[in-house]
């Protein structure tokens, strides 16, 4: 049976990103253009999941080096796809990435109705902070959500006696 891989995109994932955008976003889908500069940009990146040859999620960040934070803009699975931890490790590869670049907090903005979402993300750890109202259009609200990167301890040279 074929594992879901998530890996970085690339040019040859643009058909496969916007079927999830208009599968998973609809009028509210990024344009191609968008697609590749989030991909092209160098304080952007795009994951995709795939099962064998087909994209099945995605995910697109920000690195905002300023504020040492990594920004998720957006994780989508295909509606036939979702429930099988897919857009989990989505997210744990993005936090893995922002990890490495040593960014301290991770945030994202998601409208206060979409309640899958909304559980996904507490459900791996991220707390809401704010409210951001009408950030989708007036009377749309979106939660601000926070996640502190794991602290992590720096190995010590231990004296041989
Ligand atoms: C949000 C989304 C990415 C979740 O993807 P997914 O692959 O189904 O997520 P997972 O299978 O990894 O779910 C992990 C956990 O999140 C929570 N969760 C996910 N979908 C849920 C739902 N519909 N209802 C309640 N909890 C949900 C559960 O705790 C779940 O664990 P469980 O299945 O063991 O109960 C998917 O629903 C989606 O693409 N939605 C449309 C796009 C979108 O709105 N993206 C977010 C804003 S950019």
């Amino acid at each position: 049976m074929l594992a879901v891989i998530v890996r970085p995109a690339d040019e040859g994932d643009i058909r496969g990103l916007l079927r999830i955008e208009v599968e998973c976003f609809g009028n509210e889908k990024f344009s191609a253009e968008t697609v590749r500069a989030f991909i092209e940009r160098s304080d952007s990146f795009v994951l995709v999941a795939a099962l064998g040859t087909e994209v099945i999620g995605s995910a697109m960040c920000m690195i905002a080096n300023s504020d040492r934070e990594g920004r998720i803009a957006s994780v989508a699975v295909l509606p036939d796809r979702r429930r099988h931890g897919t857009g989990g490790k989505l997210l744990a590869e993005c936090e893995a990435f922002f990890e490495r670049h040593g960014l301290a907090r991770y945030t994202l903005e998601v409208d206060t109705m979409n309640e899958a979402a909304i559980m996904l993300y507490i459900s791996k750890g991220y707390e809401i902070n704010g409210m951001i109202e009408n950030f989708y259009g007036a009377g749309r609200h979106a939660y601000l959500m926070v996640k502190r990167a794991p602290v992590r301890k720096r190995s010590v040279a231990v004296r041989p006696s």
